[in-house]
């Protein structure tokens, strides 16, 4: 049985009751072969960490600079106090505000050396990693559930491009990403190249993340 990590990301989703209405619906668990991450916004971190949840963790992106001049930035070791983990590169961050490859090494930098983890997203089979990171997660655009309407690609090409950069990374988890849930989850998991899943709208209801990580096995 291969080691499973799924991960939730909410996306610019959630007031604090909503996130506490979900948490107080969150009753799932699993087994030590499957990662759960929970990647969430900036302002529901500190609440959701002090309800000390099951799952690990994370933020949805990260500042370039360290601390210091930076209005409107949260850096790393403002992050690390409540998460393990960080989002870096995904799309929706790349085509809305145009961030870039250079962009992303800097907050590649930054949060290794706050030690948080790195979940880095590429949208096709030939997008630059760069060093030190612990997940990809390749997650077409076009399969986003929110631009799709719940169409994901088919699990064998997913499957094939994820396998490209298994080829390449071959000690990382490789999720996929885009329109995964409950009723799908296990096609995308059975394939070779995919480690799991990195999941937008199943994770925003709690009960759909709960069905996507129990039908995940
Ligand atoms: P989705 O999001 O599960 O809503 O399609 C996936 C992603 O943002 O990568």
């Amino acid at each position: 049985m291969k080691p499973l990590f799924i991960a939730g990301n909410w996306k610019s989703t959630k007031t604090v009751s909503e996130a506490n209405e979900w948490i107080d619906t969150f009753h799932a668990s699993w087994d030590s072969s499957i990662t759960v991450v929970l990647c969430i916004p900036y302002t529901l971190l500190p609440i959701i960490a002090s309800k000390k949840p099951t799952f690990l963790l994370g933020a949805e992106d990260v500042s370039p600079f360290g601390e210091g001049a930076y209005t409107g930035e949260i850096n790393a070791k403002q992050i690390r106090e409540f998460a393990q983990w960080v989002i870096i590169g995904h799309s929706e961050r790349r085509s809305n505000l145009g961030e870039t490859d250079e962009l992303l090494a800097k907050k590649v930098v930054q949060a290794k050396e706050a030690e948080l983890k790195i979940i880095y997203c590429v949208q096709n089979e030939s997008v630059f990693v760069p060093e030190g990171i612990d997940v990809i997660a390749y997650e077409p655009p076009w399969a986003i559930s929110a631009v799709s309407n719940w169409k994901t690609q088919s699990p064998e090409e997913a499957g094939r491009i994820c396998q490209i950069y298994k080829n390449k990374f071959p000690t990382l988890p490789i999720l996929y990403g885009g329109s995964t849930n409950g009723e799908n989850i296990r096609s995308f998991v059975t394939q070779s190249g995919i480690d799991g899943a990195l999941s937008g709208g199943a994770s925003m209801d709690s009960r759909k993340f709960i069905d996507l990580i129990a039908n995940a096995r």
